[in-house]
């Protein structure tokens, strides 16, 4: 498959002002997100709220893709319309999670190494076949104490360059999402060296691998200090930590960075990525934006509880937060925005 088919997918799922929706939780996490609001861990639960997203009427403003979990995408409306063209009639292009999960690293207590290698060449085929234009593969780096390991940034970005490889064998556009964890008491500056070893080790394997670069889009966690620190930096110090550790990383052929939100307050994520933009617009080679999942879909959630009543309420916070993270995205976001939605949600 050649580059030049991999790059306008790769330009329209950055396009301006626009992000990714990360809607791939995989079962086990979904269901947790469930338990935790009283909705039921059901198939058709799970079902539901998938259909409830992806007729969100105006999505398509501001969501350029939407990444599904492989329950999701053989799945259809209640009139029995595929998802997948749900999606693309809204002008949203369907992705696919295709990673199989992180397990323990063996031999490195706390330490994760992620799955899916096996067989993937064939299940990237199929997923193409039913309407798939990019994938996504998440790695899973712990900070602490002695690690990450050499050996686990290693396995992991190898892993990560294999996968990117047979994605634009098959056509499909890779997400690359090294994740750092936002977990510990580290201060922002332990993040920043960490996710600058990692990203350098993921790009020095992409390259071995032979993964065109103008094809590809970079998913990583933003430069912050762990939960538990107690020194918690300002915005301008993220935005400013972040994009310096990207430029220094990532190199300029690849079109554009979309963050994941890992845990951070649905308006902190927001107004990040937005002072990274504001700040640093002229001077960065890639776009920046957002594939946030709970960023995006966690107060839709919380107003769904499962009930048919509260689904539009649900789908106009969704909207909001999608509307909110697009201006982030063009550095034009204002805290007032936010007022829109407390009033709506009342
Ligand atoms: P969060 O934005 O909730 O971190 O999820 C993004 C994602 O896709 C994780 O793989």
């Amino acid at each position: 498959m050649s580059a030049q088919t991999l790059i306008p997918t790769a330009k329209a799922m950055v396009a301006e002002g626009k992000g990714l929706l990360a809607m791939d939780e995989s079962t086990p996490t979904c269901n947790k997100r469930f338990e935790k609001v009283g909705i039921p861990q059901t198939e058709e639960a799970r079902r539901s709220y998938r259909e409830l997203i992806v007729s969100t009427p105006g999505l398509g403003e501001f969501i350029s893709g939407v990444i599904l979990y492989d329950e999701t995408i053989r799945q259809s409306g209640k009139d029995g319309t595929p998802f997948v063209k749900v999606i693309t009639d809204a002008g949203i292009i369907p992705g696919i999670k295709v990673d199989t999960g992180a397990q323990e690293m063996a031999g490195h207590p706390g330490e994760k190494i992620t799955e899916g290698l096996d067989g993937l060449r064939d299940r990237l085929t199929e997923y193409a076949q039913m309407g798939a234009r990019f994938a996504k593969w998440r790695a899973v780096i712990t900070i602490a104490d002695a690690i990450p390991s050499r050996s686990c940034i290693e396995a992991n970005a190898h892993a990560l360059a294999r996968y990117a490889a047979l994605c634009q064998e098959a056509g499909l556009v890779p997400i690359v999402e090294p994740e750092v964890l936002m977990d510990g008491g580290h201060p922002l500056e332990r993040c920043f060296e960490v996710t600058a070893e990692v990203l350098r080790t993921v790009f020095s394997q992409l390259y071995t691998q032979r993964v065109a670069l103008e094809g590809m889009i970079l998913k990583p966690s933003m430069v912050l200090p762990g939960k538990d620190c107690s020194k918690q930096d300002s915005l301008e110090e993220v935005a400013d930590a972040t994009v310096t550790c990207l430029l220094r990383a990532v190199p300029a052929a690849v079109p554009g960075i979309a963050f994941l939100s890992g845990g951070q307050p649905h308006e902190l994520a927001t107004a990040r990525l937005n002072a990274m933009n504001l700040r640093f617009k002229t001077r960065m080679p890639w776009a920046l934006t957002f594939s946030f999942s709970r960023a995006i879909q966690q107060p839709a959630l919380e107003i769904w509880k499962g009930r048919q009543a509260n689904a539009g309420a649900a789908q106009q916070a969704l909207y909001h937060r999608a509307r909110c993270n697009s201006a982030a995205r063009l550095g034009r976001y204002r805290t007032e925005m936010e007022n829109h939605v407390a009033s709506l949600a009342s």
